[in-house]
């Protein structure tokens, strides 16, 4: 116990930390959206979980590579132009930029199905786009441009950032390279037209490299970008934090990087996730990101004037609800096994008890009063004797278990086993000032309570961050 308390003391926030990855580069692709598209379930969980793998790897030394890999080129793209010169709004792309352009992309679809032409045009608008016309391009940058802007003010809220903002329209291109090595390595071969990898000796079906028109595919540009990717990071591991869903893409990639002998082939590894049923705000099925985190503040908000004597304490009720919000979306992402699927439930994610992000602000919030309150001074030596209650010691050797817990999450990208740790690490000091209080015990006592108390704090604190959490000294 004493070595625990002693280590947390003197190594405060870096506690859990390490110098594992010093030296090595990890590439993590994650949150990856498509402009125009709504915002999905599949890319909230990426940014969650894909920013608490950031966060780990960082912790254990390592240097990570945020990338955010946009879907901003294909034939959408076209009928996006066609409908902005058409229906557009200047003022509305600039105020509201992803916003718009998701209405105009609904209203195109609409549109075409009544009247097919309009795909003829979109289809000849993005043939333009791909031979370089000029004045397309420029629109389709603005596009882009004030999507990713927006979208950068979204992600500062949860906290989320990348090192690089990418995308499928980097590659246009650079893809011949890597369709000539397929030819020379004799993997190609023409079906019907079109050009394939069979991969049906791996049970891995067709893999569609180049269409009859000599349209490439997602595939043919993530093989590009891996290779990119290689060339500029010498990466230790590449992460794709993406769907359940897609999983026959990777495997494909993955296995025709290897076919090509690329020996950093298997440096690679599909992160994957189950999905999400029912989530949605009051507005309607959730599409926009903003729109969720704004409800989550507004729900927690109301559950804090429904309960005026819990929250008793806070300074700024709009900047608590709006952490709370936060923390009741994040930490229901991340406490059950990604590949999981569950249910989207305000109600049970914004609840006081249960496996849930608000009870783990409170249980920080609660220590941190303890802390506050606690009428002695945090002193490096103290009586470890005093600490003699199973509460007290089943509280420390949890404690002691928090680095092993960080490095298992890392190395199986796996945020649910901090998670779950720091539900017990809450569940242990709940139990341990039921009765144990720090406030008015002889000194001794107090001094070696409160230093317990005070490293279960920097414990939990250090946690909730590597889930994406800003701890909250008042609840
Ligand atoms: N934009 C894609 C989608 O929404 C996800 C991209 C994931 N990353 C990748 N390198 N393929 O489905």
């Amino acid at each position: 116990m004493e070595s625990v308390l002693d280590r947390i003391y003197r190594e405060r926030e870096r506690y859990g930390t390490s110098q594992v990855g010093a030296g090595k580069t990890v590439v993590i692709d994650y949150s990856s959206p498509n402009i125009a598209k709504p915002f999905h379930v599949g890319h909230l969980r990426s940014t969650i979980i894909g920013n608490s793998i950031r966060r780990l790897y960082e912790a254990l030394g390592y240097r990570v590579v945020g990338i955010n890999y946009l879907g901003d080129w294909g034939k959408q793209f076209g009928l996006l132009v066609y409908a902005f010169r058409r229906w557009g709004s200047e003022r509305k792309l600039r105020e509201n930029a992803i916003g718009h352009l998701v209405e105009l992309y609904i209203q195109a679809n609409r549109e075409a199905e009544a009247d097919p032409s309009i795909h003829e045009e979109a289809r000849r608008i993005f043939a333009g786009m791909e031979a370089g016309d000029e004045k397309t391009l420029a629109l389709w940058r603005r596009f882009r441009e004030l999507s990713i802007e927006e979208a950068r003010r979204v992600y500062a809220r949860l906290g989320v950032s990348f090192d690089e903002y990418s995308g499928e329209s980097c590659y246009q291109g650079k893809m011949e390279p890597v369709v000539q090595d397929l030819k020379k390595k004799g993997l190609l071969t023409v079906s019907e037209g079109a050009e394939v990898v069979d991969l049906s000796g791996d049970g891995l079906g067709v893999a569609l490299i180049r269409k009859r028109d000599g349209a490439t595919l997602y595939l043919t540009r993530d093989l590009a970008a891996a290779r990119d990717r290689w060339e500029r990071y010498h990466f230790d591991r590449l992460f794709y934090v993406v769907a359940a869903d897609q999983t026959l893409h990777f495997k494909q990639l993955f296995r025709i990087l290897a076919l090509l002998g690329h020996e950093w082939a298997d440096h690679c590894r599909h992160v994957e996730f189950g999905r999400v049923h029912g989530m949605s705000t009051r507005k309607g099925e959730a599409v926009f990101l903003d729109d969720l985190l704004n409800e989550g503040k507004a729900r927690a908000f109301e559950r804090m004037r429904e309960n005026p004597e819990k929250f008793a304490e806070v300074d700024d009720p709009e900047a608590t609800a709006d952490v709370a919000g936060i923390s009741a979306i994040l930490f229901a992402d991340l406490c059950n096994r990604r590949i999981k699927n569950y249910d989207f439930d305000w109600d049970r994610f914004l609840s006081f008890e249960g496996r849930t992000g608000i009870y783990l602000q409170n249980a920080h919030a609660r220590v941190a009063g303890i802390i506050r309150k606690a009428g002695v001074e945090l002193v490096e030596e103290v009586d470890v004797g005093q600490l003699s209650e199973p509460e007290m010691i089943e509280l420390a050797r949890l404690l002691l278990h928090y680095p092993d817990q960080v490095a298992r999450a890392a190395e199986a990208c796996e945020p649910s086993v901090i998670a779950n740790y720091l539900l017990d690490v809450a569940g242990a000091l709940h139990k341990a000032y039921h009765e144990d209080r720090v406030k008015g015990e002889a000194r001794a006592r107090a001094q070696a309570r409160l230093r317990l108390f005070w490293s279960a704090q920097i414990v939990l604190a250090s946690g909730m961050r590597l889930l994406g959490m800003t701890p909250m000294e008042k609840m």
